[in-house]
């Protein structure tokens, strides 16, 4: 079905991965030093641009990126989440949308990360082709509620491009 030509469409997506000792933790491609724990995932577990990319692809309800990645996919192991944000982000452009800011939050006990807000802000800006000051980074604890994970929710807006 075709996505009608709105001027704009919202976007949401969520991701959470278990976080686990012996694992990198990558947020917004931004590796997070002095992390004690990762995330544990079938691809390189950047629940960032897993989140994002969830969020492209509800703007135009065009489903979730498990049904293009699947989780269960032996090929999927490992896998870049650029590559998986890229797709999403293709999808967009070829029903004519391009994203014009995002708003994201990650919900994370340790470490803290507001030294790291706009290394990540710049890289997600960078893989949608967004100035930074389009993508806002928000960071919560989750006050002990859990600790054991890392969460993400982001907005996107997305603008139909004329042409
Ligand atoms: O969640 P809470 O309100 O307790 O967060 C307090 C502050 O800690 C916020 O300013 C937030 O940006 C910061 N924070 C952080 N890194 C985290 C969690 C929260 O820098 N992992
Ligand atoms: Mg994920």
């Amino acid at each position: 079905m075709t996505p009608a030509p709105l001027p704009s469409r919202i976007g949401y997506g969520e991701d959470a991965h278990r976080l686990a000792q012996g694992r990198a933790l990558v947020l917004g491609g931004v590796p997070i030093p002095h992390a004690e724990r990762g995330a544990v995932a079938h691809s390189d577990g950047d629940a960032v641009l897993h989140a994002v990319a969830d969020a492209l692809l509800s703007g135009l309800a065009l489903g979730d990126i498990g049904q293009y990645y699947p989780d269960t996919a032996a090929e999927n192991a490992g896998l870049d989440s650029r590559e998986i944000l890229a797709h999403a982000l293709a999808l967009v452009r070829e029903w004519k949308y391009a994203p014009a800011n995002v708003a994201l939050v990650v919900t994370l006990d340790r470490p803290k990360l507001g030294p790291l807000r706009a290394d990540i802000a710049r890289n997600v800006a960078a893989l949608l082709g967004l100035n930074e000051t389009e993508v806002g980074v928000s960071f919560k604890t989750s006050e002990g509620l859990a600790p054991d994970h890392v969460q993400v929710r982001v907005t996107v807006l997305l603008a139909r491009v004329e042409g």
